[in-house]
């Protein structure tokens, strides 16, 4: 049996950058599921789809095969067998994948695709729904998350790193309005499950964050909690 890490939280919280840490020193396969639902907006948005009308919405997502694999060990994800792991990070596909990623269609595309790949192998995956939805029993969850001003000041960083313009103001009042909507959404809305451990990142480091998972999925899988 595979052991499971589901990892969950709000955007900036860390996710990826500890998940992908803590997956290489397990030796486990990283599985970025917001990266699934970056490229079916992309390929939405390509389809010039109005994803209000439920129709055009449905027939959109059926021309829209989405795939990963691990070349080198990073996942990369396909769009209709393109490689759109570089187009999806943008601002514009962020602030729409919020809204295409609460339409229950596009969940159930990708749900089969998730669970499929935690049955084959041990992963440790992030998310919203990871804990709660998708993988319920998997042997260690986690909610991670930190202040909407500590993600604000660190998405504020990155951008000013790679040279964009932006205001701090603008980006916590993104990342709030963000937060509420895949935390207010019907279908698979942001919370932490019962069984998660929460884990604050606004005063520890990304080595701290991912030291205390690696230390945990440990323990777990030395008590005999799956694998
Ligand atoms: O983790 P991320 O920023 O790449 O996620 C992009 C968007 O996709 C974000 O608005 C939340 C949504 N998402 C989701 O609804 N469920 C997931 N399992 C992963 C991401």
């Amino acid at each position: 049996m595979s052991f499971n890490i589901a990892i969950d939280g709000p955007a900036g919280a860390g996710k990826s950058t500890i998940a992908r840490r803590a997956a290489q020193e397990l030796s486990f396969i990283y599985v970025d599921t917001g990266a699934m639902y970056r490229a079916i907006t992309l390929g939405l948005m390509r389809a010039d789809t109005d994803i209000e009308d439920a129709a055009a919405l449905e027939r959109a997502l059926a021309g829209i095969e989405v795939t990963i694999d691990y070349p080198d060990g990073v996942q990369q994800v396909y769009l209709n067998g393109e490689n759109v792991s570089g187009l999806i990070r943008t601002e514009e596909v962020s602030a729409r994948t919020s809204a295409c990623a609460a339409k229950p269609e596009v969940r159930a595309k990708l749900t089969d695709l998730q669970r499929e790949l935690a049955r084959r192998a041990d992963v440790l995956m992030d998310g919203r729904d990871i804990g709660t939805a998708i993988l319920p029993d998997a042997q260690l969850k986690i909610y991670l998350t930190a202040s909407v001003q500590t993600r604000a000041e660190r998405r504020y960083r990155e951008l000013s790193e790679r040279g964009e313009a932006c205001s701090l103001e603008e980006i916590a009042k993104e990342i709030e309005e963000r937060d509420y909507r895949d935390m207010h959404r019907e279908t698979a809305p942001l919370m932490q499950a019962k069984d998660a451990v929460l884990v604050d990142s606004s005063d520890l480091t990304v080595e701290e964050v991912t030291e205390r998972i690696v230390a945990l999925a440990r323990e777990r899988m030395e008590s005999g909690h799956g694998a």
